[in-house]
């Protein structure tokens, strides 16, 4: 049982990094295995929107810039299932987190339910750790794009400053639960 736990944050130890932490305890409590990636250190640019707004995406499923992108799209291929933990900027998801998943979703939407995250759960957290605003469009997004590559919502988790203790708690118990489903 493989769980990819995806962070996207440039901070090393804010509440995005407590997040995917609190994850990867979730999953390996589960007896599940983490494996624990931060966007912000691999390199992986921006589509490219290639020919006239689709390039070998549409018919291929592999992008066409060559980067980080190609080998982190093979673990997501081989994984069983995704935590993916954004800090809330302007209500949305970070740049990292945009930029990777723009990509995947090209690549694999247009499989339909040859998607390599067909059914596969995903849980996503979106940590707002300024005013606190913005959590829920920000996991709007998430949602459709999880809808878009065909991948089943596990749980979608709103955090703040506030809510931090619990909610990190909970984040770990949604780990567990997603490993104990996936496990049976
Ligand atoms: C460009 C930018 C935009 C942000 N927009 C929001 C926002 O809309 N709502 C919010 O609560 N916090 C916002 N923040 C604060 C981040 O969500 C906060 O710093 C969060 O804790 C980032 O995660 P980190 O602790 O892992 O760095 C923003 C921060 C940046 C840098």
């Amino acid at each position: 049982m493989n769980i990819l736990v995806m962070s996207a944050s440039p901070n090393r130890e804010g509440l995005t990094a407590a997040c995917a932490a609190a994850a990867v305890e979730g999953v390996l409590q589960a007896g599940g295995h983490a494996e624990e990636i931060r966007l912000n250190d691999l390199h992986i640019g921006r589509c490219q929107a290639c020919d006239n707004g689709w390039g070998k995406c549409l018919n291929d499923h592999e992008c066409q810039t060559q980067d980080d992108f190609q080998s982190l799209h093979a673990r997501v291929r081989q994984a069983d299932a995704y935590v993916i933990v954004t800090p809330v900027y302007w209500g949305e998801p970070s740049e990292s987190a945009k930029a990777f998943l723009d990509r995947l979703r090209r690549c694999e939407a247009p499989r339909e339910n040859e998607s390599s995250l067909f059914g596969k759960p995903v849980i996503a957290v979106a940590a707002a750790g300024g005013s606190g605003n913005g959590t829920v469009t920000c996991l709007l997004s998430m949602e459709r794009w999880a809808q878009h590559v065909r991948a089943r919502v596990f749980d979608l988790l709103p955090v703040n400053r506030w809510s931090r203790e619990y909610k990190l708690a909970a984040i770990r118990a949604a780990a567990q639960a997603m490993v104990g489903e996936t496990i049976r």
